[in-house]
């Protein structure tokens, strides 16, 4: 079951960034193809969200698989970025961090209006980073489809914050 091979891969790193972080370090995750190809399916299997026409990922960890989701689904993949990264006309979101604060951008024209955006991202914490990302899709016309995480901290309740957006969440890794 793929939770149980992803908990067996995935590494805490106590006192990362910052102490008192214990850091879930899913480098060892890409050293293996074959789950890295398990954990899009998955996303697939239990994506219950209806049509999506866009993938968005968030830098940088959300790179990682959803520019491969988007691969899988046949859907255009579109990268939310931290300030000051991305060279066209852009829309940006202030959010607090698990630790620090942090602003994020997406291009003006990154998707059409009306458009049904999958947020993928690796891991949710407290959710601040994948509202902002919410925020921005809803500002440029588009519908919060679904949210596909690698890794859920469910201790810190992210996913409450995600249902004005959109009920569909799948997280393969739960903590
Ligand atoms: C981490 C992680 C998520 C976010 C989750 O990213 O990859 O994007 O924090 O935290 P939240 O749910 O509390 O917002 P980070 O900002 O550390 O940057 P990185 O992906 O570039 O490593
Ligand atoms: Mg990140």
């Amino acid at each position: 079951m793929i939770e149980h091979l992803l908990k067996s891969v995935i590494r805490d790193v106590p006192d990362f960034p910052e102490p008192g972080i214990v850091f879930k370090d899913i480098t060892p995750i890409l050293q293996d193809p074959a789950l890295c190809g398990a954990i899009v399916d998955s996303f697939v299997n239990r994506l219950t969200t209806g049509a999506i026409d866009v993938v968005a990922g968030i830098e940088s960890r959300g790179f990682l698989f959803g520019l491969m989701l988007a691969q899988r689904l046949g859907k255009p993949f579109v990268p939310i970025r931290k300030q000051g990264k991305l060279p066209c006309r852009t829309i940006k979101q202030e959010y607090a961090l698990e630790y620090g604060r942090a602003t994020i951008e997406i291009h003006e024209d990154a998707f059409s209006p009306g458009a049904r955006v999958l947020i993928h991202d690796d891991l949710l914490a407290t959710g601040g980073t994948v509202v902002a990302a919410s925020e921005l899709i809803e500002q440029l016309g588009g519908q919060v489809a679904g949210y596909a995480f690698v890794i859920g901290l469910d201790f810190l309740k992210g996913h409450e914050r995600l249902a004005r957006y959109s009920s569909s969440v799948v997280t393969l890794a739960n903590y």
